[in-house]
């Protein structure tokens, strides 16, 4: 089972401020609905307050350590560990090769060590944030495919759709411990 992690980053590595995103990008929009759609998608509290509703076409898992937390239509997970096994399970049921993550920085930072894939939208600009992406270590994660984009009406700014796999000699921190390597 591919772990995707999706997110769009500004040249400066912020990917939001406020509890929101710092840009309006309407084909990054687009383009995180059609990787997304039929697939479970796991995020943060406080990524889903920000969005405000589950995604339609998905299932959308949210981590919370607040026992009280509920919303109608969304999956409550208490444990990262909890959400990317229920997520497994609703990807096989539905058929999905992947499981998206979708943020922000405090999931994106625990779940890189086991994500498969990255795909990051490079938004061409400088912007104030008080949230980032991790470090993306070129040691670990290659490159695969790079497609640029002048900004479209309703985009803040040009942005490029670029991939990433694990380099071939790594293993995602998951299966180096079910292997004994490290
Ligand atoms: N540019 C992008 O692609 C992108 C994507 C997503 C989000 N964002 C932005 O990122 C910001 C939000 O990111 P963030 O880092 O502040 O918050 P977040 O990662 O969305 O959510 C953090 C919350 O998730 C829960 N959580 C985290 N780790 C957990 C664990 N191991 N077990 C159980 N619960 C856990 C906790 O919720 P409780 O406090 O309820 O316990 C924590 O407060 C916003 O500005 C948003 O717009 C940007």
């Amino acid at each position: 089972m591919q772990i995707i992690l999706v997110a769009a980053i500004a040249e400066n590595g912020v990917i939001g401020r406020g509890n929101a995103l710092p840009w309006r990008l309407k084909s990054d929009m687009a383009h995180f609905r059609a990787l997304t759609m039929g697939k479970p998608v796991v995020m943060g509290r406080k990524t889903y307050l920000s969005i405000g509703k589950p995604l339609p076409g998905r299932t959308t898992i949210v981590v919370s350590r607040e026992r009280t937390f509920a919303a109608p239509g969304i999956v409550v997970a208490p444990s990262l560990e909890q959400a990317l096994t229920a997520a497994h399970g609703d990807a096989l049921r539905r058929g999905a090769e992947a499981i998206v993550v979708a943020g922000g920085a405090d999931i994106y930072i625990q779940v890189m060590p086991q994500a498969t894939r990255l795909a990051i939208t490079e938004v061409h600009m400088h912007v104030e944030g008080d949230v980032h992406f991790p470090p993306i270590d070129a040691k670990i994660w290659r490159e695969t495919s790079r497609s640029e984009h002048d900004a479209g009406e309703g985009d803040a700014a040009a942005f490029a759709f670029v991939h990433y796999e694990r380099a071939a000699a790594d293993v995602p921190a998951a299966s180096a411990q079910a292997t004994g390597r490290n």
